[in-house]
């Protein structure tokens, strides 16, 4: 039994495991990987309660160092704590925008218009953030008082659960985006979320549906990032 934030019970141990449900019925796990771009822009339609919890129950399928199962989520539905939430956002996000210039050069594998147009989106889904229905905010909770090298050291058992939660969504039509600069400022962060001494916040998820399409992903070529053997 998990208890929601709207006070109501609801029963997560009858989930189907991912054999039976979503993948199965329409996309390949690849298919789901090589689509799974960041959807900033989504709508305001609230995602079923079901939904979520399948999300962050796949996220927690995730492997994780030694065992350890340090991850927590936390599904931000919340008007007042949105709003709190989309405050610090903006204000890492216009600190992060007011360094990038406003035509943006292009990277290798990524044009500037394309740069541009990704900027875009970043500084609407600064916005629009306290409108998203729901924020996943994506923890781990150590053992004693959080301190910078525990949080670097262990930040390799939060992703994986997030990835795992980002393909999810994408199977299950949801748009979604890692996002970290809203972590900048962690201790109105820590405190937003009301989080323990012992507790780290990693990343924040805006889940949604998307107002537009999705698309392919455009990644550098395979043969441009691997070899065999050695890196010669
Ligand atoms: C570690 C990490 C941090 C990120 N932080 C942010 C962020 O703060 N804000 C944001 O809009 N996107 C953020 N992103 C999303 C990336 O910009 C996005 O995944 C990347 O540009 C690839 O986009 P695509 O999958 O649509 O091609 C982050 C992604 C990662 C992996």
């Amino acid at each position: 039994m998990i208890l929601s934030t709207s006070g109501k019970f609801t029963h997560a141990d009858n989930l189907p495991t991912t054999r039976e449900a979503d993948l199965s019925e329409a996309m390949s796990i690849f298919d789901v990987m090589y689509n799974c771009r960041a959807m900033r822009r989504l709508d305001t339609r609230d995602v079923p309660e079901e939904l979520l919890i399948r999300l962050v129950d796949a996220a927690n399928q995730a492997p994780s160092g030694a065992n350890r199962q340090r991850a927590r989520w936390i599904v931000v539905r919340d008007a007042a704590i949105k709003q709190q939430i989309a405050d610090l956002n903006r204000r890492a996000v216009v600190a992060y925008l007011a360094t990038q210039p406003s035509q943006p050069d292009s990277l290798p594998h990524h044009s500037g218009q394309k740069r541009k147009r990704m900027f875009d989106a970043v500084q609407w889904q600064m916005e629009h953030l306290h409108e998203v229905p729901t924020l996943i905010i994506a923890c781990l909770e150590f053992d004693t008082k959080i301190n910078q090298n525990t949080m670097v050291t262990d930040a390799g058992s939060i992703w994986p659960g997030i990835q795992n939660l980002l393909l999810s969504a994408r199977a299950l039509g949801l748009g979604a985006t890692p996002t970290t600069l809203v972590t900048t400022d962690h201790k109105s962060l820590a405190k937003v979320l009301e989080l323990p001494e012992t507790m780290a916040a990693y990343c924040m998820i805006p889940v949604g549906y998307p107002t537009g399409k999705f698309g392919p992903v455009s990644r550098r070529p395979v043969k441009e990032i691997m070899r065999f053997d050695t890196w010669k």
